[in-house]
């Protein structure tokens, strides 16, 4: 994989690699449960390569349980449903193995590990198989965290361990993104940098699902958004559509 700050010419004869018809990433009749809790409640949605997808919806509606879902943890458990990644059958695995397959999921608290440097923390999601970004790519990619990489990673300000925590992601074989509210907390110019980054690696076809409470920020970003609410999918469309669409915007994201 190639870093952001790759030349032009590479940009663009790898964005024409990019299938763009078929679903590059899709989620068939999704159903799982904590305990007997019934919570994802038959959720389909379909992402193309290098898309942003912005997953929205009021507190509660599903949103963080449908990302864990994908990524396969153990709760909520699914109980029905597919879940497909470039061809692969996702919702045959388990966590570590859609890790392996690809798909990266940066939690609401980020777990960057104490007690280990900036430098550490990347190494360490480096471990996993495949070919993830190298250490320089990384830090030409983010500069901030060049600067900081023998500084322990949990004392990093909120938008450089948001960072970190995408720099981990990108570390490994990353496919398909999930970001679980990455801009809580932040300065509106660091969540212009995280923007940046996450524009960037578009044309390397990563795909990113990204779940924020700043439904407009997430909607400027995104090129198509999926609303939740109470489990189920309530409009799926461009994120364009949403934005111009102010009874959806009233009804489900109080914008
Ligand atoms: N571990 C759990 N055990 C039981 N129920 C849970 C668990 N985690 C979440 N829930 C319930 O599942 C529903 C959906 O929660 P979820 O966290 O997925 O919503 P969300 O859309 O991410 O909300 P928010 O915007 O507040 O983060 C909620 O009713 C919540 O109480
Ligand atoms: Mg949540």
């Amino acid at each position: 994989m190639s870093s952001i700050a790759m030349t032009t010419e590479t940009t663009v004869s790898h964005a024409a690699n990019i299938e763009t018809t078929r679903p590059f990433f899709s989620v068939r009749d999704m159903h799982a449960y904590y305990g007997e809790s019934y919570i994802v409640q038959g959720v389909s949605l379909d992402v193309r390569q290098g898309e942003i997808l912005a997953l929205l919806g009021r507190n509660g509606a599903g949103k963080t349980s449908t990302l864990r879902t994908i990524a396969r943890t153990d709760n909520p458990q699914m109980r029905q449903g597919e879940i497909w990644l470039d061809g692969m059958p996702i919702h045959q695995m388990k966590s570590f193995e859609a890790a392996r397959s690809g798909i990266q999921l940066v939690p609401e608290d980020r777990r960057i590990i104490q007690g280990l440097t900036v430098e550490e923390n990347i190494a360490l999601a480096k471990v996993a198989p495949g070919n993830g970004w190298s250490l320089e790519q990384i830090y030409e990619s983010f500069p901030r965290l060049a600067e900081r990489r023998t500084q322990d990673g949990v004392t990093l300000s909120g938008g450089e361990q948001q960072m970190l925590a995408i720099a981990r992601a990108l570390a490994r074989d990353l496919k398909l993104l999930l970001l679980d509210e990455p801009y809580e907390g932040l300065a509106p110019v660091i969540v212009h940098e995280i923007e940046r980054i996450l524009h960037s690696i578009k044309p390397l076809g990563i795909t990113t699902i990204i779940v924020e409470q700043n439904a407009v920020a997430a909607l400027k970003l995104a090129d198509r958004a999926v609303i939740l609410d109470t489990g189920e999918v309530v409009f799926a469309g461009t994120a364009k559509e949403v934005l111009d669409n102010t009874e959806l915007r009233h009804e489900y994201l109080a914008i």
